[in-house]
């Protein structure tokens, strides 16, 4: 079956070990099934997710951030079963990190150090050591002295670094990242993407900006909570585009 039509499963490529994830970040859905508002998001979706970096296309409303929801326990399906690391999101909270795509729905303290230190105290850390480990934290990501920084006076991009910097104290195993960088300018997405290069952490993150998912192990492509494609991200992503221009080729000469 050519590439765009129902149904099309880009093939898997073998992944080699130095693309393997963490284990606690592996993510395992089981017949999930969840309705939003009353109508059906996902209705039997399983997958296995174990790559490090895996990115989500698809147009809006597709469920790209359902799907990172179920997966952080922000949501739990109304059927099935979400794993995280062997663990049933919906009995033990999963060791994520979730980065929203507005770091002003994210943040929640009003100076720079108080928001990066939440991450420590929330997970039981006392205030001493995590005011000491968010100082190193900021500092080893050019923040120095960043602490007493008013949130507000900072720029989109240095929020949304800080909200990264503050979803990255506790060590997650996983990172969950919705659109991060929609609203940043391009020097400031590439720079963030080189950050999140490096991260040993999982990722998966869904965006439209497909070329910052070009390097990625492995992408799926939602379209109304099915998968319609999965494989290496130049095939799927190769895919979803031929599929949206062919989709504006037939509306333009209807
Ligand atoms: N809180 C909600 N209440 C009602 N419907 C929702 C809610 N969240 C998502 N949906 C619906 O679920 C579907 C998937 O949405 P979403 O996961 O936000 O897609 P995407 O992130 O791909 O744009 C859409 O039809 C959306 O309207
Ligand atoms: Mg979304």
């Amino acid at each position: 079956m050519p590439s765009g039509q129902p149904g099309y499963q880009v093939p898997m490529v073998k992944v080699v070990d130095s693309c393997a994830a963490r284990p606690g970040g592996h993510v395992v859905f089981e017949g999930v099934a969840l309705s939003r508002g009353g109508r059906p998001v996902f209705d039997g979706l399983s997958l296995t997710l174990e790559e490090r970096r895996i990115g989500l296309i698809g147009n809006n409303g597709s469920g790209k951030s359902t799907l990172l929801r179920l997966i952080a326990g922000l949501v739990q399906p109304d059927a099935g079963q979400v794993r995280v690391g062997g663990a049933d999101v919906a009995r033990e909270r999963p060791n994520t990190g979730f980065l929203f795509q507005n770091p002003d729905h994210q943040i929640l303290f009003p100076t720079v150090g108080e928001e990066v230190a939440f991450g420590l105290t929330a997970r039981g850390i006392d205030q001493k050591t995590a005011d000491a480990r968010s100082e190193a934290l900021l500092a080893s990501n050019g923040c120095a002295g960043w602490e007493k920084r008013a949130v507000h006076e900072l720029s989109e991009g240095q929020k949304q670094l800080v909200c990264l910097i503050a979803v990255l104290s506790p060590d997650p195993d996983l990172l969950l990242l919705d659109e991060p960088f929609s609203s940043l300018d391009l020097p400031t997405r590439y720079d963030l993407s080189h950050r999140l290069d490096a991260l040993d952490q999982t990722i998966i993150m869904a965006s439209h900006d497909l070329e910052l998912l070009a390097d990625f192990d492995r992408v799926l492509w939602l379209e109304a909570g099915r998968v319609r494609g999965d494989g290496p991200a130049d095939s799927v992503i190769g895919a979803y585009r031929a599929h949206v221009r062919a989709g504006l080729d037939k509306a333009r000469s209807a």
